[in-house]
């Protein structure tokens, strides 16, 4: 068996590689537009090949931009190989090995996955798979979405919304929200980094995002107190709701609800059609404001990825 990247000249032999899982795939017409906008690379789809025969193949996505691959997309292996499970965690042991890093695998179900038998048996070799290169942390988000049919909300009035240029007060309202998160990575993130840190990098994240800067906003109370954050934003599919936050002593009076009203009418009234948001499953009180605002929970996205590094 070989394991190696693909090069162009394979590119027939990649497209005729079915994933019919019930599961999101790196399907041919994805593969083609990704490799032509740059999110997907020759170099960053990994592949196992027998007799001039793909058997399994790997695929990893990164922005246009990145130096290195994000996220694994897509793992596919041929019907016919008796050890999926063997040679799927080889091929990612290689590519790992290659990359010098475990990208996390983003996996896309419908709602319901574990009582529908293909997409259930679907994820349950690609986790095995994915566990023993290395993936052994499994969180599921669930994914929103949001159409103009719904409408935007009305603000209620109780906050006001201010456009700040400058980053350090993101940064200060960043590092106050993240206390008490209920949110699996920030929590994961501040196990080893400084809140600081954990904070710049997040504001530095969402600074990359092709949604505006001019965008974001910070709510404050009658009194002139900081109530939270709200930082609409976009991603390579379209407008996303990006990030809010409520600081801690102010939780617990809904302003979730203005919040995510104020991120809702700033792509409303540029036109949007559609707003997309994840939530981790256990971020309750997020989950249920995006139900409150007419969000509909249309899929669920499950992330495997490698154990935080307590360096
Ligand atoms: C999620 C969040 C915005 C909710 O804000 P909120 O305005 O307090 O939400 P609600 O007023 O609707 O709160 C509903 C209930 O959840 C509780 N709650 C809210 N956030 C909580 C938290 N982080 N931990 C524990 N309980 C929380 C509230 O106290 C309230 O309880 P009650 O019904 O017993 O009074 C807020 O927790 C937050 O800023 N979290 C950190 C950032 C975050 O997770 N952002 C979303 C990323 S996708």
């Amino acid at each position: 068996m070989i394991f190696r990247p693909a090069v162009e000249g394979d590119l027939d032999r990649l497209l005729g590689c079915v994933v019919d899982e019930g599961i999101s795939w790196a399907h041919p017409d994805r593969l083609l537009s990704f490799l032509e906008s740059g999110d997907y690379r020759h170099a960053w789809i990994w592949i196992a090949e027998e007799n001039g025969e793909i058997l399994a193949r790997a695929v990893w996505w990164g922005s246009p931009d990145a130096g290195k691959p994000l996220a694994l997309d897509c793992l596919y292996v041929h019907p016919s190989v008796d050890d999926p499970i063997g040679l799927a965690a080889d091929l990612l042991g290689h590519a790992h090995a290659a990359y010098d890093d475990k990208p996390a695998y983003h996996v896309f179900v419908s709602n319901g996955w574990r009582d529908d038998p293909t997409s259930a048996a679907a994820i349950a070799w690609r986790r095995t798979a994915a566990g023993r290169a290395g993936l052994t942390e499994e969180l599921e988000r669930l994914r929103y979405e949001w159409t103009a049919e719904a409408g935007a909300p009305k603000p209620s009035g109780r906050l006001e919304f201010r456009g700040e240029d400058d980053d350090e007060l993101f940064v200060a309202a960043f590092r106050r929200v993240a206390v008490g998160t209920l949110d699996h990575h920030t929590r994961e993130a501040l196990v080893t980094m400084d809140p600081d840190a954990q904070a710049r990098q997040d504001v530095a994240g969402y600074r990359s995002m092709p949604g505006e800067r001019s965008w974001w906003r910070l709510a404050y109370t009658a009194d002139g107190e900081l109530a939270g954050v709200a930082l609409p934003s976009a991603n390579g599919g379209g407008p996303v709701v990006g990030y809010l936050g409520v600081v801690p002593e102010h939780r617990g009076r809904g302003y979730v609800n203005d919040l995510l009203g104020e991120i809702t009418r700033n792509h409303a009234a540029r036109g949007v059609q559609r707003i997309v948001a994840d939530t981790d499953a256990g971020n309750v009180p997020m989950a249920r404001a995006f139900e409150r605002a007419g969000y509909r929970n249309f899929a669920i996205r499950l992330v495997l990825s490698p154990p935080p590094s307590h360096t």
